[in-house]
């Protein structure tokens, strides 16, 4: 029996709130108490800088943080933590991955970049192309929402295919995508795959090993971890060969007027005092999230998000977007009489929280036809009656704007 009550009383902020309906989870999570006692632990017990003190609290930063990197090797079986690099966010290791690997490659050299995208995984592309020519080509959908995957076959014929560049989950209409399926496919085009996880990561079971990805990111305050820190897993034979790409401390090896050379990866990628805090923070989410039944927490939102749809098709003048076969849990709504930004308001008068807007997915937006959705996503801590309170004060708010 999943026990969402005792989940739910993890997390401080709903106590201070224990009315709040809180179904914007897709922006960013709550955090259990036990993230914000390890960041506070780390300042109170060991606040000092890593890698470079020769005192004891600098060794006990480095260690915590250092364990931090393990934590999150382990969680996505990444075979070793050195494969993983601390960045601002999802956003920053796209950048990040843009600007190494993608300065790498040839004017000409094709990205393929799926339309369910995020600007953060569409945009850095399109910067790399102004500055090295390289070419990114846009990947269709279905009207169902998924990857229309006779267009991902003929993209990848091309022998300037380099990169695929593809969300594990769509933030804006849910769709899970067949990772493992397509990085198959791309690498047998000598195609690379960069995963945007920032979706996934809260919900599925991700092992990158498994699903065989080239790079692999995601951000710490949407899977119940701090914001300002984020992950770039990057295999080993890719990462050995990636240039640095900001300067600074940390990243050195020796620096001189006649030339400086670089540390080894992962610091060499990682310049400047890092989120040591933050890294902490994620590690303990990761590990609060490792100590739930993940399968049973799956399950719970799954039956939520049943209920969720299931509610939603009895509402008149509801129009729900993307109806892939596998979703995570959210549902992105327009309305036949209403627009979502006057919905939205009239929820938030009554204590539910929802994003409204193209989601950073303007190019999605577009293709469906519409300028913006009201989306309300799901998380662990969610209830039934987070779910019915939605769905009554939705088809209210409805008839009040009819
Ligand atoms: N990318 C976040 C969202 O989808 C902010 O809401």
């Amino acid at each position: 029996m999943f026990d969402v009550a005792a989940i739910k009383s993890q997390f401080p902020l709903f106590a201070h709130y224990p009315e709040l309906v809180y179904l914007d989870n897709a922006a960013t999570t709550q955090k259990p108490l036990s993230v914000l006692d390890a960041e506070r632990h780390y300042y109170e017990y060991a606040n000092a800088n890593v890698h470079r003190g020769a005192h004891r609290l600098a060794v006990a930063a480095t260690d915590a943080f250092e364990g931090a990197r393990s934590t999150v090797a382990r969680f996505i079986n990444a075979s070793s933590s050195d494969e993983i690099i601390f960045t601002r966010g999802t956003t920053e290791a796209i950048n990040l991955i843009a600007n190494t690997f993608g300065l790498g490659l040839r004017a000409g050299d094709e990205i393929i970049v799926s339309t369910l995208e995020h600007h953060a995984n569409i945009v850095p592309w399109q910067m790399l192309a102004q500055r090295n020519g390289v070419i990114v080509k846009q990947l269709n959908i279905t009207a169902d929402g998924e990857i229309d995957l006779a267009h991902l076959q003929q993209l990848l014929a091309s022998p300037r295919a380099k990169l695929l560049a593809i969300s594990h989950a769509s933030n804006a209409i849910g769709s899970i995508q067949d990772i493992k399926m397509m990085c198959d496919l791309s690498h047998q085009h000598d195609c690379k795959v960069i995963v945007d996880g920032a979706q996934a990561i809260a919900h599925l079971s991700v092992d990158v090993q498994q699903l065989g990805c080239d790079f692999y990111v995601f951000s710490g305050h949407k899977a119940y971890g701090p914001t300002g820190v984020g992950v770039a897993y990057i295999r080993d034979d890719i990462l050995r060969e990636l240039p640095a790409w900001q300067g600074g401390g940390e990243m050195i090896n020796v620096v001189s007027f006649a030339g400086t050379t670089y540390a080894q990866a992962p610091q060499r990628l990682e310049a400047g005092t890092p989120a040591i805090a933050q890294a902490i923070g994620l590690a303990a989410a990761l590990d609060w999230l490792a100590s739930l039944d993940r399968h049973a927490a799956l399950e719970h939102e799954t039956a939520l998000h049943r209920q969720l749809e299931t509610g939603l098709r009895q509402i008149d003048g509801v129009i729900i977007h993307g109806s892939a076969r596998h979703k995570v849990s959210l549902a992105s709504l327009s309305f036949r009489d209403a627009h979502p930004y006057d919905v939205a308001q009239f929820l938030d008068d009554r204590g539910i929280a929802v994003r409204v807007g193209h989601h950073c997915a303007q190019p999605l937006i577009h293709t469906l036809g519409i300028s913006g959705t009201l989306r309300a996503s799901l998380a662990v801590y969610n209830t039934a009656d987070d779910v019915a309170q939605f769905l009554v004060a939705l088809a209210e708010t409805l008839d009040l704007l009819q």
